[in-house]
């Protein structure tokens, strides 16, 4: 095996894809979204105007479709077969419907079979809500990010702006509570930290004191 499986899980906007995609980097591991991948689906939902709770029709059409990773800068491309989606799924919409299309089981258990597979090999760290303590539970370093929801809304607004989408402070807020509520509470591998995983709380770390923190953690195990 060529390299650990490093999970890292959390909340919305704590910073997850960030620091992953560095620590991807410096380690030369693959990195995973699989926020992305719920995304994907949701995306192609709404396109296909399915009702967000019809779980065989949503079902259906995630078979049917190939959801692919590219290389790029400053983030990598996403693609849902030839379409590429990569700022389509970061737009209001999916985001604000996402939580309810990954809390169908039958969803769950297709991205996670996907995503073990992306993971078999090692050299690997995958961000998500259930990593640690579903997708891979044997992962040598698991690592749960929290920051305040202050802390995250203020990020969240930061990035948005590089994307354009204008949506205020109080609204990001109340619309990252609400989904960290939903992905919490969902009957099937709900947000939770694995037992065996590192809590780091990024409120007052930058970037890089998080990366370099993780970047330990990997080296001690390694
Ligand atoms: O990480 P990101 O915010 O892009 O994730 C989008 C959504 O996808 C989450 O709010 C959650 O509903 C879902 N998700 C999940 N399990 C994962 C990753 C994401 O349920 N491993």
């Amino acid at each position: 095996k060529q390299g650990l499986q490093v999970a890292i899980d959390g909340p919305a906007s704590a910073g997850k894809s960030t620091v992953a995609k560095i620590v991807a980097q410096r380690f030369h591991y693959i990195y995973c979204d699989t926020g992305a991948m719920y995304r994907a689906i949701t995306w192609k939902a709404l396109q296909a105007g399915a009702d967000l709770d019809d779980e065989a029709t949503i079902k259906q059409l995630l078979d049917q479709i190939t959801i692919r990773f590219e290389p790029g800068t400053p983030t990598q491309k996403v693609f849902v077969d030839e379409t590429e989606v990569t700022l389509a799924i970061r737009q209001p919409d999916v985001t604000n419907s996402v939580s309810q299309v990954s809390a169908l089981p039958a969803i769950r258990a297709e991205l996670t079979a996907r995503q073990r597979q992306i993971a078999d090999a090692g050299g690997i760290v995958m961000d998500g809500r259930d990593i640690g303590s579903t997708v891979l539970p044997h992962a040598e370093v698991k690592i749960f990010m929290v920051a305040s929801v202050e802390e995250r809304a203020q990020r969240r607004l930061k990035d948005n702006a590089a994307k354009g989408i204008t949506t205020p402070l109080a609204t990001l807020k109340h619309e990252i509570e609400e989904r960290d509520r939903k992905d919490s509470t969902r009957k099937v591998s709900p947000l939770t930290q694995a037992a065996d995983a590192v809590r780091l709380d990024t409120t007052s770390l930058s970037i890089e004191q998080v990366a370099d923190r993780i970047a330990e953690i990997i080296k001690e195990k390694e």
